[in-house]
């Protein structure tokens, strides 16, 4: 599939959303970070908003779930329109079944490590997801500094990947800049989500493409 980037839009105008998204045409996905005020200590959307962002975005909807009980409220965001959903292994009280219902229902189901919580324990379930989303802060808020100590678990991620021969994808999230995209793509990753970077730009899609090019170049 090769590298793919996805804003997020924690770090948007809550207030023209749709506006916002049609910013950045030229990105893969849209990332929505769901916040449920407990899982993280931060509150943000919920189904009824993903909902109307689908039918403004002109791209598929990445949900980032940062909320307790994905197994019983994982599905709405996929009836509400999100082409991906990610649910934290924390969070999750059985993760195999809540990622098939993802699929059976049609969307990409995908796996999300905070920065302390290792990937080995989860290595079989690799089959099982369409995406492993390994966290490079900790989860509840934009505008945070990239922690280098996630690096290492990237590129282990990447390697138990190439073991299991699965194309799952592989996404950071948490302070992806210009600055810290080459490290991670070095390591393996290829599904680059960034806030404040992209929204923080005066051009947000040309920001886009000059993550996407950073990274191209340091994954070839
Ligand atoms: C953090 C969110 C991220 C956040 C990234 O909990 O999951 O998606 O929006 O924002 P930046 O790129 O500013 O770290
Ligand atoms: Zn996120």
């Amino acid at each position: 599939m090769g590298i793919q980037i996805t804003p997020s839009i924690l770090n948007a105008d809550f207030a023209k959303l749709g506006a916002e998204v049609a910013r950045i045409g030229s990105a893969d996905w849209v990332h929505v970070d769901v916040m449920d005020n407990h899982f993280v200590p931060n509150l943000t959307f919920g189904p009824t908003m993903v909902e109307a962002l689908s039918r403004a975005a002109s791209i598929p909807l990445d949900v980032h779930l940062m909320i307790e009980e994905p197994d019983a409220n994982a599905l709405a965001y996929v009836e509400a329109g999100a082409a991906s959903v990610t649910f934290h292994v924390e969070a999750a009280a059985a993760p195999v079944r809540l990622a098939r219902e993802l699929r059976s229902h049609g969307a990409r189901a995908s796996m999300a490590l905070k920065p302390a919580t290792p990937i080995e324990p989860y290595e079989d379930l690799l089959p099982e997801l369409d995406m492993l989303l390994v966290m490079t802060v900790e989860p509840g808020f934009g505008g945070q500094k990239f922690l280098d100590l996630c690096l290492p678990k990237i590129r282990r991620a990447r390697e138990l990947m190439r073991k299991h021969g699965v194309e799952t994808w592989l996404q950071v999230d948490g302070g992806v800049s210009l600055e810290t995209i080459e490290r991670c793509a070095e390591a393996g990753a290829d599904v680059f989500v960034a806030g404040s970077a992209v929204y923080s730009a005066d051009d947000p899609d040309r920001m886009v493409a000059e993550l996407r090019a950073r990274a191209e170049a340091a994954s070839s």
